[in-house]
């Protein structure tokens, strides 16, 4: 018997290993969380970098610090120096373009893998599929020779109607960083360097290219820059990308405070500053402020770039130091020395577009779908008594892999719902199937946001009738409907925000419309942000949220919807009732014109919500499973603890329901009677666990009391207030149902 127990806890150390779980089973049973850490830039180099930038001419070394195509900059073939290659982005490697300007090669070799986009693999709340991504997807990077992944892409979703919403993470600092660690990590394994971006304080489209964001010194810190600081000092992301934006009144890509005093020297950055798409404004300022290689689009010629000639110039008028240049070219060098890109012996060649990796896909995708609303059980679909379906909607057929800007990639493969329902239900079932909706919009016009008017593109709302008629007589003749809505990747995009949370393209008229038609509606959106669901919610007993999920985001969801899968999705943001409900849109500090003040300081996301009691439509947090769960026991493994500590607090998670299921445990922090302002309650800790039906595992969450702390503006240190700390347990931002207080000496 006892050998038989070892056998077991040995095999199930195996599978722990085997199966790159991000979670350490100790003998006792607990699982606890595995720690992501990167490797940092080596200094090994340095000495030959010396000697390789004695050889260089100004020119030559001048030519490394800015675009000499649209995605390199310039290499030096005599001494072997090659190009830097980098390619976006955030949802899988783009296309190859031409060299001069953004027009696509058609070529037939670089198709990659379609990843799920930033909400997606955020609503996984599972650092383990962070970093399968970036592994992944830095795989694909170095099939397709790149040294640079101009992702991953995190700032904060400090508004639902942000145009990059869809492609960043989430309203929350800590969930942010405890997923871009694992990424940067995972796609720099592959020899490939992370771009983080954008840096900083990069959370609207509107104006972007000249906004000034203002902001409390506190609020950057607590808020805007953790993830950013955790991917530099943990992770050793080796590029970050400076953002479009201003600062404080100055732009981030010559903004001396953010890349020489926080980047550089507080958190001891080695790596290299490449600016957005030209988002560099001066020579002299932007390259001493510590921007190292200035991309752009062709202006007409990469020579104009203000560090190309103009810095040429600058060095030989004396204004800028020979030095200055060598220091920026010697960290470019210094990267190529690291990636292998130069010397490049055992370089990972990668691979791209593998069943492999649309199995990645698949997996973050089936993490993500989240179940909002499911309270007459119509699902999982129970199909045998099911003669037909109607599927409805421009969304059952809808791709996602291409559309705004930066963020597209071109696939072979992207399985839609339609398809994924046709492959996996009984072929005794019909499926009725209507389009429903177009997705059309009128000609740019003139859109008031707040105080500013920009130019875009307004959605037509008007439903067709025909459609309606189809879609009302697919719903009426068929056992079940399910209606597939939601948004776009051109109506979601970069370069604008959208101007409320309404439905586009008349949705909101043909959902009632169909569950008029068949009261039996499965209402499944996919979009990467919040929209208006309040009616949704009020009419429908069924809803489902999906994302632009990637190449298998169509199977990942049709199993959801079968139940082949128990979703596990949380919201990574909060569902607000009415967008004037949301802290930057509360506080009317949103867009702003010249610049924008985030009034709402701290209070981002829940931190609003939960400290001004307005309540959600679905909090931050939340998503349904087919199981039911509960927490007992909750636990610290001691009364008192001191600044340089972990705690460690254990919850028994039941599974009180009829299916396997995974649950995230959060863990949320609140201080009663803090001397310094803070919100109701921060999420610092959160563990995905899996968990059979009908039975229990005890799950730890450590938090180092660290974690804990404030930034103190006056010492300009992180600072933990002793105390008492109470920790609630649950599992959404406003399910909390374990509580633990602990004492900090
Ligand atoms: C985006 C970046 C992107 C770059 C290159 C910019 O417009 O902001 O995220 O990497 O273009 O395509």
């Amino acid at each position: 018997m006892k050998n038989k127990f070892l056998y077991l806890s040995a095999a199930l150390l195996l599978f722990t290993v085997s199966c790159k779980e991000n979670k350490t089973t100790t003998a006792d049973g607990k699982e606890t969380a595995t720690v992501y850490e990167g490797k940092d830039l080596s200094d090994e180099y340095d000495a030959k970098i010396d000697a390789i930038i004695s050889k260089m001419t100004l020119e030559e070394k001048v030519g490394m610090l800015h675009g000499f195509s649209m995605f390199t900059n310039e290499g030096v073939q005599r001494l072997g120096i090659p190009e830097v290659h980098m390619a976006d982005g955030p949802l899988g490697i783009r296309e190859e373009l031409e060299r001069m300007s953004w027009a696509p090669l058609h070529l037939d070799n670089d198709y990659a893998t379609f990843y799920p986009a930033g909400g997606g693999l955020s609503a996984t709340w599972n650092p383990e599929m962070a970093h399968t991504f970036g592994k992944s997807i830095g795989e694909e990077a170095r099939a397709r020779g790149k040294d640079i992944l101009l992702a991953p892409a995190f700032n904060i979703i400090r508004t639902p109607v942000g145009g990059r919403t869809f492609e960043y993470m989430t309203e929350d600092p800590f969930l942010n960083k405890k997923l871009v660690v694992p990424y940067v990590v995972g796609v720099q394994e592959n020899n490939v360097a992370a771009c983080i971006k954008h840096y900083a304080a990069n959370n609207q489209e509107t104006n972007r290219g000249t906004v000034d964001v203002l902001m409390d010194e506190r609020t950057l810190r607590e808020i805007y820059l953790p993830a950013f600081q955790s991917a530099v000092m943990e992770a050793h992301a080796y590029s970050v990308m400076g953002a479009y934006n201003k600062f404080r009144g100055e732009y981030l890509c010559e903004n001396p405070y953010m890349l020489q005093n926080i980047l550089r020297e507080e958190w001891g950055f080695k790596g290299i500053v490449i600016s957005d798409w030209d988002a560099v404004h001066s020579t002299k300022k932007s390259l001493e402020a510590g921007t190292d290689l200035e991309m752009g689009t062709n202006k007409p010629s990469f020579a104009e770039f203000y560090l190309a000639n103009p810095l040429i110039e600058a060095v030989k008028a004396g204004t800028v130091s020979e030095a200055e240049v060598d220091k920026h070219a010697k960290r470019v060098l210094k990267l190529l020395f690291n990636l292998k890109a130069i010397d490049g012996k055992g370089r990972e060649k990668g691979s791209i577009s593998t069943n492999a990796h649309f199995k990645d896909a698949y997996n973050i995708a089936s993490e993500s779908v989240v179940l909002l609303k499911n309270s007459e059980n119509l699902l999982p679909l129970k199909t045998d008594g099911i003669k037909s379906i109607a599927v409805i909607g421009a969304n059952a057929t809808a791709k996602h892999a291409q559309g705004g800007f930066g963020a597209g990639v071109k696939t072979k493969r992207e399985v839609t719902p339609l398809e994924a329902l046709k492959a996996k239900l009984p072929s005794s079932v019909i499926i009725n199937y209507a389009e429903g909706y177009k997705t059309e919009f009128k000609p740019k016009a003139m859109v008031k946001y707040g105080d500013v008017t920009v130019e875009r593109a307004e959605t037509v709302n008007e439903l067709n009738p025909k459609m309606i008629a189809e879609a009302v007589a697919a719903a009426k003749k068929s056992d079940i409907a399910i209606l597939f809505v939601g948004s776009n990747r051109n109506y979601e995009t970069e370069a604008s925000d959208r101007a409320d949370l309404a439905l586009p393209f008349g949705q909101q008229a043909l959902i009632e419309a169909v569950k008029a038609a068949n009261p039996k509606t499965i209402v499944v959106f996919i979009a990467g942000a919040p929209f208006d669901l309040n009616k949704t919610e009020k009419e429908n007993s069924t809803i489902v949220w999906s994302w632009y999920n990637g190449s298998e985001g169509g199977n990942a969801l049709a199993d959801v919807l079968l139940g082949n899968l128990n979703p596990s999705g949380k919201l990574p943001w909060t569902m607000p009732k009415q967008l004037s409900d949301s802290p930057a849109h509360a506080t009317n500090s949103f867009p702003g014109n010249a610049s924008v003040t985030y009034t709402e300081g701290l209070l981002v996301g829940y931190r609003w919500f939960d400290t001004k009691n307005v309540a959600p439509l679905y909090p931050f947090g939340y998503g349904l499973s087919y199981t039911t769960f509960e927490f007992a026991n909750a636990k610290a493994d001691k009364k008192e603890y001191s600044t340089d500590d972990t705690i460690n607090v254990t919850v028994e998670v039941k599974n009180t329901g009829k299916a396997d299921g995974k649950e995230v445990v959060q863990l949320y922090s609140a201080k009663a009677g803090s001397k310094v302002s803070r919100a109701a309650k921060e999420l610092k800790g959160f563990a995905k666990t899996m968990v059979k039906a009908g039975s229990s595992k005890t799950v730890t969450i450590s938090v180092p009391v660290k974690e804990l702390a404030y930034y103190e503006v006056t010492t300009k240190k992180w600072t933990v207030e002793p105390g008492t700390y109470t920790f609630k347990l649950g599992n959404s931002s406003r399910n909390l149902k374990a509580e633990v207080s602990i004492v900090v000496k």
